[in-house]
């Protein structure tokens, strides 16, 4: 039996090449040696307020997505949150195990709360229920970013803790699994920071689903500095170096060679290429999303199916907690 590897993406924003080059391509690959698990974790987005139209839509996007970029629905599972019932109680069990205190230090949680006039209690709440996502599969492996290590460190003590309170062989306690290659892609236009889903700046964020026209006017005007040389120097040349850190992650040319090749260039030449070198991933990818997006049928049919697929893994997980808490089964 292969290893089980479990992630998600919130679908809120818009997914942009950070989110490709850092988790989908990975994913894709990661499809070979594991058993893959894909979520558009819906529940999670839930705990801030959502207009039920656009959630729709993004979820559904959000799903051809994972299918254009070569997740692929033979070899692994695809599935929306909240079809997938379990979670939700899986959730609710592990939040009768989690101490108020040990949410309330959650750097998100800290940090999102902070920046929000009124807290719901699911913000407090959302790492139970990613708890409750990684566990009911006997997740070996997570792939997730530095930003959500903490969250997988609560899902462990979780795990070590209701294994020692209703058996040892509960659950699984999943490690985190760090890509070898994962390159940070920062913001077009504030380079200094992640590019980012939530980011309200227009250009900032290369997004799948841009135009290749979007994706060639975003480039141009991708903030650099005032000198004139092409290095790869991201304290000091954050915008440039950023540039040739999204073609390197694209093309698999070095740095190093790609600097070299800009000797004497200027930077609308390295403006230029990465349009280029983006639209040129994106092409086949925007084609094979509208092709599935085109007919809404046949997605959700294939939704239901891997819902299904899903439940039977987490509902033999879930029957197996309730018994080891006492529940009686009907
Ligand atoms: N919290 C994750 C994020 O924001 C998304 C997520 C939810 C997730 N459940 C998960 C990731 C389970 C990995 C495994 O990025």
């Amino acid at each position: 039996m292969k290893p089980v590897i479990l992630s998600g993406i919130q679908p809120s924003g818009k997914i942009n090449i950070g989110h490709y080059l850092g988790a989908l391509k990975n994913w894709v690959l990661l499809q070979e040696q594991y058993e893959c698990l894909f979520m558009v974790v819906d529940l999670h987005s839930i705990t801030v307020r959502q207009d039920p139209k656009v959630l729709r839509e993004r979820v559904l996007s959000f799903v051809a997505l994972y299918l254009a970029c070569g997740i692929d629905p033979d070899r692994s599972t695809i599935f929306i949150q909240s079809s997938v019932l379990e979670h939700a109680q899986l959730g609710w069990i592990l939040n009768c195990h989690t101490g108020l205190g040990e949410l309330q230090r959650m750097t998100q949680f800290k940090d999102k709360s902070s920046r929000q006039e009124s807290v719901q209690a699911g913000l407090l709440n959302y790492p139970t229920l990613m708890a409750a996502d990684i566990l009911l599969y006997g997740t070996a492996l997570v792939p997730v970013g530095e930003d959500q290590k903490q969250h997988l460190e609560l899902t462990r003590d979780l795990a070590i803790r209701m294994n020692h309170l209703y058996g040892e062989d509960l659950f699984v306690v999943p490690e985190p699994f760090i890509p070898q290659v994962g390159a940070r892609i920062m913001s077009l236009q504030q380079p200094e920071r992640k590019m980012s889903k939530s980011d309200p700046l227009e250009n900032a964020s290369l997004n799948l689903l841009d135009s290749q026209s979007m994706i060639e006017k975003k480039c141009k005007s991708a903030v650099t500095d005032s000198g004139s040389v092409i290095r790869f120097d991201p304290a000091n040349q954050p915008g440039v170096s950023n540039l040739l850190t999204i073609q390197s992650a694209i093309s698999g040319v070095s740095i190093n060679d790609l600097v070299s090749n800009y000797s004497g260039k200027m930077y609308g030449h390295l403006k230029v290429d990465t349009a280029r070198i983006v639209n040129e991933l994106l092409n086949p990818i925007r084609e094979r999303y509208e092709t599935l997006r085109s007919s809404e049928d046949e997605l959700l049919e294939l939704m239901a199916k891997h819902a299904i697929r899903a439940r039977k893994k987490a509902g033999a997980t879930l029957r197996r907690v309730q018994d080891a808490l006492g529940f009686v089964p009907v």
